[in-house]
């Protein structure tokens, strides 16, 4: 990018960006045209079901050539492109068989350096000594190895972050580089899509607030839900709607394909081994309870020792600390830095035979930190505890591959990835799932009862009790298709472009703290105001037309880490623009001089 497209203070100038993204979609040879794609011809229930972008590139020609996708077309989400003839159901869904009962197999399997001879409890040895051992020896993986995460390097982190190839700001592209820091950006990065076009397709983003248009950036709280996931939920009512796996008639039929259809989304979309992996709940909250009650009332026991780390959601905390009460564990919590980074140091030295569980969040919702996940999981494992990792921020901002992370369980929430409410995932290894007590008893979860005796289904279904909440798991599947469809890859890039302007700007403004400042981040820019409350803040804003989230983000223990009881919290998705930023930016900016009007 030259200079020619930054302005006197080095920003980059967003006209010219405009253009220039402009220029390059004339340029491709399938230019993307709403209005020049044909309408779907095809109907979700005929035989010649629409082919999904099989061969999805990053390249933002791929996405957009004619023959692709249509992102402006609900159709697209209707079908179930996976294959599955009406009324078939998977057959862990059907049922048949147990749990397998190989606990013990998959945690040797979990172990992935081979180092399991080196630990503790399987050496007569000091376990501190042994387990710096192990450790290094998982330190010592060249970047180019399976680990692309370590402490200090995180950026290397995009390895797993990214496919090769994207481009995409780096430290080496910024000047003094930091996102709070006195450098300049002048990244390469660049809207590899056209930000307006897809903002069409939110129906909400058009709405006025207090007279004013709405500017959403609260994404961190809930996303904004596509046309394409409004017209798949009314698409599932007017012409699906039935209890499913249960009946063999038509609707029956229909509603079990769509949702079945929807649970091979996400699969795909996380990369898990097998849909049986992909269990439907409510949300990352009920995830993380249904681990702790089903897993960790089974095989926790006294004394045992769970770690988290102080980056982590009130929903990542809780239900442990239920737990620990009822069993009596220890929850023990990896301390972060100034910037709010994890102290990997500190971890390792948490870590010792007693651990059974390592429970983190992959990017911490009231600061933005993206965690060394990969890293996080491999010490884990090392040392003999299993994984949950907690998606619900990372999920919509950055790629997920649950087989790279190798974590035991990976959960997040359908609305904070443009899905419904009410919908989320747990993702945990099958064998781990069919070794694993039941969370709820009742229907569709069973094979065969009698008084005496159940005999569970296999997973997912072992999970799933009751009748679930099938439209949104529908719902949550077509979100996933838009997200697929624009590329996970190219929101991160645009994403951080739009973070490293936004918090540039912010910082720029006398008064502001900015809360979380590690070097790597996404979406969010928790801040503090001199001489103003969050809730003043918030307020303000609100008045005119921005949305943002004040308070403590049911992350209380990491604001309290920085002395505080509440930040101001905007958070940014891939429909957001930088006029936006600019608009929330001379507001923040304007507050003092207009105290007098807003506060006396
Ligand atoms: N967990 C959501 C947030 O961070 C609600 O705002």
């Amino acid at each position: 990018m030259s200079n020619a497209i930054n302005d006197p203070q080095g920003l980059p100038d967003v006209h010219a960006l405009e253009k220039l993204a402009n220029a390059y979609f004339s340029a491709l040879p399938g230019n993307y045209n709403a209005a020049d794609v044909p309408s779907a011809e095809l109907l979700p229930h005929s035989n010649n079901q629409i082919q999904e972008n099989s061969t999805f590139t990053h390249s933002p020609s791929a996405i957009y050539q004619g023959n692709a996708i249509d992102l402006s077309d609900p159709q697209t989400s209707l079908p179930d492109s996976n294959g599955l003839g009406l009324g078939h159901v998977p057959k862990s869904t059907a049922g048949s068989g147990g749990p397998s009962g190989n606990f013990n197999t998959a945690k040797q399997a979990n172990n992935p350096f081979n180092i399991s001879s080196l630990l503790p409890f399987e050496a007569d040895q000091p376990y501190e000594k042994e387990l710096q051992k192990a450790l290094a020896s998982v330190s010592s993986y060249s970047p180019s190895s399976q680990l692309p995460f370590n402490p200090s390097a995180i950026l290397s982190e995009n390895s797993y972050y990214f496919s090769s190839g994207i481009q995409f700001v780096t430290s080496a592209d910024t000047q003094n580089s930091g996102r709070y820091g006195n450098g300049v950006v002048t990244g390469k990065s660049q809207p590899s899509f056209n930000v307006n076009l897809i903002r069409n397709d939110f129906p909400l983003l058009s709405e006025q607030v207090n007279g004013k248009p709405l500017i959403w950036l609260d994404n961190a709280a809930t996303t904004q839900k596509p046309r394409q996931v409004i017209d798949r939920l009314n698409y599932f009512y007017a012409h699906e709607n039935s209890n499913i796996h249960r009946a063999a008639h038509e609707l029956a039929a229909r509603s079990t394909d769509a949702y079945e259809g929807a649970r091979q989304k996400v699969q795909r979309f996380i990369n898990a081994r097998s849909p049986n992996e992909i269990v439907f709940v409510r949300g990352t909250t009920e995830a993380i309870n249904l681990v702790a009650n089903s897993w960790g009332d089974e095989y926790l026991q006294q004394g045992d020792e769970i770690i988290l780390t102080h980056l982590e959601h009130h929903a990542n905390i809780v239900p442990w600390q239920l737990l620990a009460k009822k069993k009596g564990l220890k929850i023990r919590v990896i301390p972060v830095d100034d910037d709010g980074q994890l102290l990997l140091d500190e971890y390792a030295k948490l870590l010792n035979p007693r651990t059974k569980l390592v429970s983190f969040t992959l990017v911490s919702n009231a600061l933005g930190t993206i965690t060394p996940a990969k890293q996080i999981v491999a010490m884990a494992h090392a040392a003999g505890a299993k994984v949950l990792a907690d998606g619900a921020q990372s999920v919509s901002h950055i790629r997920t591959d649950v087989q790279a992370l190798d974590a035991d369980w990976f959960v997040f929430s359908g609305h904070k990835v443009f899905g419904p409410t009410g919908i989320g995932i747990l993702y945990g290894k099958e064998d781990l799932l069919n070794s694993t007590q039941p969370y709820q008893g009742g229907g569709n979860m069973i094979e065969d009862v009698t008084f005496e005796h159940t005999q569970f289904h296999q997973a997912p279904a072992r999970f799933e009790a009751g009748t679930g909440n099938i439209a949104d798991a529908v719902g949550l599947g077509a979100a996933i298709d838009y997200v697929q469809k624009i590329g996970i890859d190219n929101i991160y890039q645009y994403e951080h472009y739009l973070l490293d302007y936004a918090s540039h700007k912010l910082a720029q403004i006398p008064g502001l703290r900015p809360i979380g400042t590690a070097p790597d981040k996404t979406s969010v820019l928790s801040f503090v105001l001199d001489g103003f409350t969050t809730a003043e803040v918030g307020e303000a804003l609100s008045r005119e037309g921005i949305a943002v989230r004040s308070g403590h983000h049911c992350a209380q223990p990491i604001l309290r880490r920085f002395g505080l009881e509440a930040t101001v919290r905007p958070s940014l998705a891939f429909y957001n623009t930088c006029a936006e930023v600019d608009t929330l930016v001379a507001v923040v900016g304007g507050l003092k001089s207009a105290k007098q009007i807003y506060f006396h």
